[in-house]
């Protein structure tokens, strides 16, 4: 794949500051007359066989935006534009939440990974809403998915309440939601593991959708570090309740460790695909290929998102890979998928 000289000119800057040079880069050619159309242009792909049907939603393609690439939204219009499959807007919190302080993202060397500590900032959910409240013409076909998260220092007793009222909220407006109980990469990790954790969470939310006229379906996000017991768990919930599918994995705080990191934080990037590969083909295999996997981690190459889907992922989101190597990833992964379609016996 080839990358841009703009590219490898971000790639010379820290990473935080490369990202929000990028973002703000897209929001200004964006309002510019006929930003958007030529965006397009340069990376949209323009094929339209790897339309797909998943989760009841109609997707353009099977590629997404995984969360933390916009957490706010503020770019879903450019994204759009783009031609992604899907963006996932979050995590959304509940308040405004700067984060841990910087720097919090650093480059892991010769490893094409990251070691995140930035604990998800966010400019919370009243900024989210005004994001999401119109539908413009490039979010039209864009699926766009709610990533839920909880802030770092919320009481135990007070985290479903918190996810709740960001899905409350947030409800009408989005097109499913991604409840991420992974870890939050900040000096207080939080990873809720065993079936009563989990349902504590979750289960206030299916309560909610079952008041409602439009269904959402619901997804957990959840960690690379999971032991197979932990994982059964998950897939019995799965199975057991109404949740509608499984995001793996996030970024991996185990890995973090390893890397002699001992205050918070996670792995993203090539590092991590392996073990999301791993992950995604285990509860493929659990479930007979019955339910919707969202693949995430580590896709730093076309050919590892097409390994993804072949692992079992029916979609797959993207984020350090499309910060490392650029947005031209989106149409090399269409056309890596186009040219070696995954078949049914490649899964
Ligand atoms: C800077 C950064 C911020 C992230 N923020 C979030 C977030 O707010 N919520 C979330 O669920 N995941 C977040 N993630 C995790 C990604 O969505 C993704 O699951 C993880 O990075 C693995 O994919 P990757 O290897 O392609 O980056 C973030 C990752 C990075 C690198």
């Amino acid at each position: 794949m080839r990358v841009s000289l703009f590219q490898n000119i971000l790639t010379l800057l820290p990473p935080e500051v490369a990202h929000n040079l990028r973002m703000r880069l897209m929001r200004f050619v964006g309002r510019m007359p006929l930003g958007r159309w030529w965006m397009k242009q340069l990376y949209a792909p323009k094929q339209k066989e790897l339309h797909t049907e998943v989760l009841g939603l109609s997707f353009r393609n099977p590629i997404g935006v995984a969360a933390g690439f916009d957490p706010d939204g503020d770019n879903l219009k450019n994204l759009g534009a783009m031609g992604f499959g899907f963006v996932e807007l979050g995590s959304v919190m509940s308040r405004r939440h700067p984060g841990t302080p910087r720097p919090r993202l650093k480059r892991i060397r010769f490893k094409s990974s990251y070691l995140d500590k930035t604990g998800y900032p966010s400019l919370g959910l009243e900024h989210a809403l005004s994001n999401v409240r119109k539908r413009h013409k490039h979010t039209k076909q864009l699926v766009i998915g709610c990533n839920i998260s909880k802030i770092t220092l919320t009481h135990p007793d007070d985290i479903a309440k918190e996810y709740l009222r960001v899905f409350r909220n947030m409800y009408q407006y989005v097109d499913f939601f991604v409840i991420n109980i992974a870890c939050s990469t900040s000096t207080k990790p939080f990873e809720p593991r065993t079936a009563e954790e989990i349902h504590a969470i979750i289960d206030p939310l299916f309560e909610f959708r079952r008041g409602q006229l439009d269904y959402r379906p619901v997804l957990l996000k959840i960690s690379p570090d999971l032991t197979r017991e932990e994982l059964d768990t998950i897939i019995d919930i799965l199975i057991e309740t109404p949740l509608d599918g499984i995001e793996a994995v996030a970024g991996s705080s185990a890995m973090a460790k390893e890397q002699g990191c001992s205050t918070g934080g996670a792995v993203t990037g090539a590092m991590l695909i392996e073990r999301a590969i791993d992950t995604v083909s285990y509860i493929a295999e659990k479930t007979e290929h019955n339910y919707p996997i969202i693949g995430s981690g580590g896709m730093m190459r076309p050919t590892d998102v097409k390994r993804m889907m072949e692992a079992g992922a029916s979609l797959v989101a993207l984020n350090t890979g499309l910060r490392e190597h650029g947005m031209r990833m989106l149409k090399a992964s269409v056309d890596e998928l186009r040219n070696n379609p995954v078949t049914e016996s490649t899964k």
